[in-house]
């Protein structure tokens, strides 16, 4: 089996959009995929309630309680390594995780970031693309590296920017887009690797 731990700080949405995706298209069954366990840094996370009604392990490392980032983030690996993790997905996880944690489960390790990346790293990306004036707006689902939202980039979506919206409206039209790119990017790259798409580059031409 390949275990996947999920990381959430929040409502967790992406994270039942993931469970749901894996018990819908059999992930188990048909992949040997399974989601091992849901961690969470806050003991509030909404999403830890739909976890364990659906059987799947949860835990709560409160990053109040430790001492530095780097002995959270020491405690944390240590709670994600125990499930012997083949990916770690970073699901609405609202820390920044250490270099010693990044560099642990490097190739193992996605985000998903409700912009369209390089653009809008960081904080109020909803706002600040309607600000921006933009026309579009979207998702990216990438691999993480040291450097915050930067990291090879997966799958992205797109959607409109309307003349009316608010940053709330944005951001549900962007959430909706999000569930649906991260659980195929997810199985996609436990199943055919980080080089899966360049791979079919190939064998088409
Ligand atoms: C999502 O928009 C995600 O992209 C961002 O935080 C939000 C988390 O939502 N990083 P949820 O907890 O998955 O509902």
């Amino acid at each position: 089996m390949k275990n996947i731990v999920i990381l959430i700080s929040g409502g967790g949405s992406n994270m039942a959009a993931i469970v749901r995706a894996a018990e819908q298209q059999d992930w188990a069954g048909r992949h040997g995929i399974r989601i091992a366990a849901v961690l969470s840094n806050r003991a509030d996370a909404g999403g830890l309630q739909f976890a364990r009604e659906r059987g799947i392990p949860t835990q709560v490392l409160d990053h109040k309680a430790y001492p530095s980032r780097e002995a959270f983030d020491t405690a944390l690996a240590e709670a994600v390594q125990a499930h012997d993790p083949a990916l770690v997905v970073l699901a609405g996880f609202m820390r920044i995780l250490t270099p010693a944690f990044v560099e642990r489960f490097a190739g193992r390790l996605l985000n998903i970031h409700p912009s369209l990346l390089p653009a809008f790293t960081g904080l109020n990306t909803h706002q600040r693309a309607i600000d921006a004036g933009c026309k579009v707006a979207g998702c990216t689902v990438h691999e993480v590296t040291a450097e915050l939202d930067v990291g090879p980039i997966l799958e992205q979506a797109v959607v409109p920017v309307l003349p009316c919206d608010t940053a709330a409206t944005l951001a549900a039209r962007v959430l909706e887009q999000e569930h649906v790119i991260y659980p195929r990017a997810i199985l996609a790259h436990l199943r055919d690797g980080a080089g899966g798409e360049k791979a079919l580059c190939t064998s088409a031409s």
